[in-house]
């Protein structure tokens, strides 16, 4: 049904990455924070070890070997010291603290004895943790006793999960996230048939929204004043460009920005959805009661940003039934938006199919935000690209010499410090992923990491050439050591 894509009139949606992009690190303010991302769930790869429960999303990692990172955490900081990052976003498996997911079933010690050893060691190598409670990997009971984010009991599991976080690790804990990329989570959980779940995203994604704005709550009342952090929640965002400039294809790209970030970050500025989705989704999106709306409205310190890339949107027919009430992955988009794949939109990843590089909208994303949410504070919490990765395959230099990451990165890097110039927010910036792990949908044939894992090697990390070329950038060191 999607009509083949002919582009007219627009301007490229990007220029590439290229290598004579010149940045330093004094481009950026002293203060600002670099670092890298992981998560749990791609790194730990032990889902049946130190007393951890199963989790949701266990079954996209089966069979596959993982990069220990629960017995080699001291080697993952070792790279983040050599690469002179100043901090590590990774994330706390729920089922790891509580294997059920209910405090009332008991917390496993093992599980806090971890997460406690990684910080101290990232302290006290001056580097800073910023944790995500919350990166796709729900206890598997809470799915099967009342349908996970299905249901509002979520919200009090979540809040009594965030709490014996804060109380346990707050005082060397200063960045929090309670969600990454709700969006992601929700698309795959609750709109696909992968699961095998009832697909309600919207009532999913409503109660998932009560469960951050709640545990910002308990934050904010229990322990903001004795440990003075910062807490957030991590959004996906693509830039959403008109292919042709009418009317209609500009409000399909508005209609692609309100469907994929306005979802949820307008709730949490506004305290109420985006008027496309309540125009379209109609009753089967939830209303915010006037008690959740004031919950929800500003719980917030920051936004998060995962920023990988951009696409066209093109207005196509579609009914409000085809988004509302089909909940098909692909339907739900490409019914609002297209986001015509098809054309040559720029340099694209080796790695993945979905990945072009679009340096200069992630300088239009942070635009569009700062004007129209009041200019939040800023956090990048992933950008990165993804190599074609063969592990059955002996190390070879070539494997190595990722100079596609260092374009992206560079271009990248160019155009955030061109919006901070511009009066964007933004604060830090952190490189998906510190080391090649599973990714989701592609295992491990995608490497987004600086590292190479070496998976016949006893999973020895390995720096890629970006690596060298992070520990350059960041030479001078940064004032906030
Ligand atoms: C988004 C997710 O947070 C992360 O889990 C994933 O691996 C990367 N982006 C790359 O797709």
């Amino acid at each position: 049904r999607v009509p083949s894509l002919r582009r007219r009139s627009v301007r490229p949606l990007t220029i590439t990455c290229s290598s004579e992009i010149s940045i330093a690190r004094s481009d950026f303010p002293g203060s600002f924070m670099f670092g890298a991302s992981s998560s749990a769930i791609q790194t730990e790869s032990t889902p049946t070890e130190g007393g951890r429960g199963p989790s949701i999303n266990d079954h996209y990692y089966e069979g596959l070997p993982g990069v220990e990172s629960y017995t080699k955490y001291k080697e993952d900081v070792s790279c983040l010291k050599n690469t002179n990052m100043d901090a590590y976003r990774f994330s706390i498996a729920w089922p790891r603290i509580l294997p059920t997911g209910k405090l009332s079933d008991g917390f496993n010690q093992e599980g806090i004895d971890f997460y406690n050893n990684l910080i101290d060691e990232l302290i006290s190598n001056g580097i800073e943790p910023f944790v995500t409670l919350f990166h796709f990997d729900m206890p598997e009971a809470l799915q099967t006793d009342y349908g996970g984010f299905l249901s509002p009991n979520i919200v009090a599991d979540f809040n009594d999960y965030a709490d014996l976080c804060f109380k346990t690790f707050g005082h060397k804990v200063k960045y929090w996230a309670t969600c990454n990329e709700p969006l992601t989570f929700i698309q795959k959980t609750y709109m696909v048939d992968g699961f095998d779940l009832p697909r309600d995203p919207y009532k999913a994604a409503h109660n998932l929204l009560l469960s951050h704005a709640t545990a910002v709550k308990t934050y904010r009342n229990n322990y903001l004043s004795t440990q003075n952090g910062k807490i957030g929640m991590i959004m996906d965002i693509s830039w959403y460009s008109p292919l042709n400039v009418t009317p209609k294809d500009v409000d399909a790209a508005n209609r692609g920005w309100d469907f994929m970030l306005g979802w949820f970050l307008d709730p949490l500025v506004t305290g109420d959805y985006p008027i496309s989705m309540k125009s379209i989704v109609r009753e089967r999106l939830p209303e915010f009661s006037s008690a959740q709306a004031e919950l929800v409205k500003g719980s917030y310190d920051y936004v998060g940003i995962n920023y990988y890339t951009a696409r066209y949107a093109q207005a196509l027919p579609f009914s409000s039934n085809d988004v509302a009430i089909s909940y098909d992955k692909d339907q739900y988009l490409n019914a609002l938006t297209s986001n015509a794949n098809g054309i040559d939109i720029g340099e694209k990843a080796e790695g993945v199919d979905w990945l072009y590089f679009c340096p200069e909208e992630l300088g239009a994303v942070l635009m569009k935000l700062k004007h129209k949410y009041n200019n939040p504070l800023i956090y990048i919490t992933e950008n990165g690209t993804a190599d074609k990765v063969d592990i059955s395959k002996p190390l070879d230099q070539e494997t190595l010499q990722d100079d596609a990451r260092i374009r992206y990165m560079k271009g990248h890097l160019y155009y955030l410090a061109k919006a901070i110039r511009d009066g964007a927010n933004v604060h830090g910036y952190m490189v998906w992923s510190l080391m090649d792990n599973v990714e989701m949908d592609s295992g491990y044939t995608a490497g987004f990491g600086v590292h190479y894992v070496d998976h016949s090697n006893d999973f020895k990390r390995v720096p890629k050439k970006s690596a060298e070329w992070f520990k350059d950038f960041l030479t001078i060191p940064s004032l906030r050591r």
